[in-house]
């Protein structure tokens, strides 16, 4: 992949960041997420690739666009697969919310995994702790590992978990084992993110969410040198079948390079609603400003970009 196809990424996730953050508290999670992923296909048209969606908004009969099998880019340039979450956090904007997310990750063709859309069981850490956690062990063992790789104490270690009722028990470890819990409504690709930076103050990431979020996450995890560790967790029948259809084995323990083979991948965010690492669309009387983190794995290169957009010249890009 040429190293300039960063940049162009680095535009469909402002163009998708800018529209959906109209929405912001709006209550309106549907038309956020409709604004993001319609502004961030009519960008992809511009980017010189040939890609196809292998993580979107759905499979074909289920969505208009962004669905999987999707082509994508001018159809020039390097084949690779594309994964999408337009808006990560619908409800987030929705509600006027921390940390919600445009994000999208490319690789070269066949190297992402194509994780269906059910739940993933995750473990994530920045790179001081690589190598020192393991999904099958204890929740107590891993927060040990992590302090024992950050030289501190595990009253110190900061776990971060989505608030949800299947996580009680996983939340109530971390309190008996003494170490600090940072609970987030939604968003765990931020989340993931975010134990890579040590000024967002987090050190693991805990618990399930959507498995290509898993996947995306991945990426940038790659990138930044850290780990993550997922296993599919279907819910029923019809989702181990569809696990089964697809080749993939619901107890194998899924590491980096099963998440994302190779190290020729790149992602991008920008930020939607503040969070720790990036900070949200602010509009003024004729600008959006928007900021933004492009990484790719093969350099290890992470940019941080502060776009000014103008909404005179582009006024399209932000009133859907
Ligand atoms: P959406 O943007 O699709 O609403 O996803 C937000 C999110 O919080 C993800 O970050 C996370 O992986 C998933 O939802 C968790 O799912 P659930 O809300 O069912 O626990």
């Amino acid at each position: 992949m040429e190293r300039s196809l960063s940049m162009e990424l680095v535009r469909v996730t402002e163009a998708a960041a800018l529209a959906s953050a109209r929405w912001m508290g709006r209550g309106k999670k549907m038309e956020a997420d409709d604004a993001a992923t319609s502004a961030m296909r009519d960008v992809f048209d511009t980017v010189p690739m040939k890609g196809t969606v292998v993580i979107g908004e759905g499979e074909m009969d289920e969505a208009p666009m962004l669905y999987i099998g999707e082509k994508l880019g001018t159809g020039y340039g390097p084949r690779v697969d594309v994964a999408v979450d337009p808006l990560e956090g619908t409800n987030i904007v929705a509600s006027g919310g921390w940390n919600a997310l445009a994000v999208l990750a490319v690789a070269d063709h066949g190297n992402l995994l194509n994780a269906p859309d059910m739940y993933m069981d995750k473990i994530a850490v920045g790179p001081e702790a690589v190598g020192q956690i393991d999904i099958n062990a204890s929740v107590l063992d891993n927060l040990q590992a992590v302090a024992r790789a950050k030289n501190k104490d595990v009253e110190d270690v900061v776990a971060t978990i989505l608030y949800r009722e299947r996580h009680e028990h996983i939340i109530a470890q971390i309190r008996e084992a003494g170490a600090r819990i940072k609970l987030i409504n939604d968003g765990d690709v931020a989340g993931a993110i975010n134990t890579a930076f040590d000024h967002t103050g987090v050190d693991i990431l805990f618990g399930s969410g959507g498995a290509p979020e898993g996947v995306i996450a991945a990426v940038a995890l790659k990138s930044l040198g850290g780990e993550i560790q997922g296993r599919l967790l279907p819910q029923n029948e019809q989702e181990l079948a569809r696990c089964e259809s697809m080749g993939l084995d619901c107890n194998k323990i899924l590491r980096m390079d099963d998440l994302v083979t190779g190290d020729d991948a790149i992602f991008a965010a920008t930020g939607v609603t503040d969070g720790e690492l990036l900070r949200g669309v602010q509009f003024k009387s004729n600008f959006g400003l928007t900021h933004s983190v492009v990484m790719r794995a093969k350099s290890g290169t992470v940019r941080f970009i502060d776009g000014r957009h103008s909404l005179k010249k582009k006024p399209n890009l932000v009133m859907r």
